[in-house]
């Protein structure tokens, strides 16, 4: 099936007993069995069942199928959050001692948990520009364990040439994960790329209308675990064959950080996923029109949309998602209060911080999200002082712009 059926229709076929269309909400802790030994027996996994909703749950797994098929991929597991599901992945691969190479420009949180909270435990991170694909080879020593790069950095919306990076990753036999959360499975697959490791925060477009926080980590059957440089998941194989990994996490690091979804959210996220396909050409749709609007507002000092023709990452944009430059912008104003006087003024999008939303949504990046980061540091980032970051929602065009247009009359 096409992804347009498949988020509509994949991993749920309908409840048998009841004839619900919607997945049920199994709000339930855990799952009694009638014998001793058939529990016990699960929790060896000689049989199949639930036991606990930190390790499974059966709204989450439709929620983990539905994904594993947009993705294309082998399994899933959803989180409860965007971090948790990357915090699952890092841990499960890294330990004291080694290196993350991640692409610089992404998100801040992402950056936090490597350069602060991973660094506590020893674990270094090295950030390159994915403008020259090479520095991903420069960067790796013997002691890297993963390629870490966002489809669409957020929010320098640098675009990597993930295919590239795959192949180096590979030749160095290092697994590459990819954060696909601003383009998600309606506008890109990164696996048919060479993605090893799929991530998501399905509290943005996933969700859709700012209702739950979740994220999930797909496998999409790329990284030979069995061939692989991790040990304990290569000796895992012997059982689990290519579900290694996965199962290393469920069984292990993801049961032990806790980060499992509520039901009610994996549900929440199941519908939100109904109407992705049909949202994203939208917010693309929106996106691309306020950039060109944008571009010719004589009262901004730049725009940044990698839809926009004549972009340094244009050509990738047209090659990997199909033409389609997401639904994030950014521009300045020249400086932090002319940024904030607009804000201010604006009355149809909300000042949040959050992205993905059906609603417009913006904020001061500087003084909020990376607020933690020195001036030099968000520099480097791609965090300017006047830069605003739009999430342009679905509403009706014309209204977005007309709501810009009266922010832009409030300000010299
Ligand atoms: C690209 C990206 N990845 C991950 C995250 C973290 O997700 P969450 O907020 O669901 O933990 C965010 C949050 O903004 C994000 O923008």
């Amino acid at each position: 099936m096409k992804t347009d059926t498949l988020a509509i229709h994949g991993g749920f076929a309908g409840d048998r007993e009841t004839g619900a269309t919607a997945v049920p909400i199994c709000q339930s802790v855990s799952y009694a069995y009638r014998s001793a030994q058939e529990l016990a027996d699960v929790f060896d996994g000689k049989v199949p069942g639930y036991i606990y909703t930190r390790i499974a749950n059966p709204t989450t797994a439709a929620l983990e199928a539905r994904l594993t098929q947009l993705e294309d991929g082998i399994g899933c597991i959803a989180t409860s959050s965007g971090m948790a599901a990357i915090a699952s992945v890092v841990m499960g691969l890294v330990k004291a001692g080694d290196q993350i190479i991640a692409a610089a420009g992404i998100f801040g949180g992402t950056v936090s948990l490597f350069e602060n909270t991973l660094r506590r435990f020893g674990v270094e991170t090295v950030l390159v520009d994915v403008a020259d694909t090479q520095n991903f080879a420069k960067a790796i020593s013997d002691k890297t364990k993963l390629i870490f790069v966002e489809t669409i950095g957020n929010p320098r919306m640098d675009v990597p040439d993930i295919q590239a990076i795959a192949e180096i990753a590979h030749k160095a036999n290092i697994p590459f994960v990819v954060d696909n959360t601003l383009t998600t499975p309606a506008l890109f697959q990164p696996g048919k790329f060479g993605a090893d490791i799929v991530i998501h925060s399905t509290s943005k477009f996933i969700n859709g209308h700012g209702t739950a926080i979740g994220g999930a980590i797909i496998d999409t059957g790329n990284y030979d675990w069995r061939k692989g440089i991790f040990e304990d998941i290569k000796k895992l194989t012997e059982k689990a064959g290519q579900l290694a990994f996965l199962s290393h996490l469920r069984n292990l690091i993801y049961r032990d950080l806790g980060g499992c979804p509520a039901p009610m959210n994996s549900f929440l996220m199941l519908q939100g996923l109904e109407t992705l396909p049909s949202r994203m050409v939208r917010h693309c749709e929106n996106a691309h029109k306020l950039a060109q609007y944008l571009q010719n507002q004589p009262k901004i000092t730049w725009v940044n949309y990698p839809g926009l023709i004549g972009r340094r990452f244009y050509n990738r944009v047209q090659e990997l998602f199909n033409s389609k430059g997401g639904g994030l912008l950014t521009f300045g104003l020249g400086t932090k209060e002319r940024a904030f006087k607009f804000i201010d003024s604006l009355k149809l999008a909300k000042n949040l911080a959050n992205l993905g939303d059906a609603k417009t949504l913006v904020i001061h990046p500087a003084s909020t999200i990376f607020h933690e980061f020195s001036a030099t540091e968000k520099e480097k980032m791609g965090v300017p002082a006047d830069m605003i970051r739009v999430s342009v929602g679905i509403e009706d065009f014309e209204d977005i712009k007309a709501d810009f247009e009266q922010a832009f009359e409030k300000i010299s």
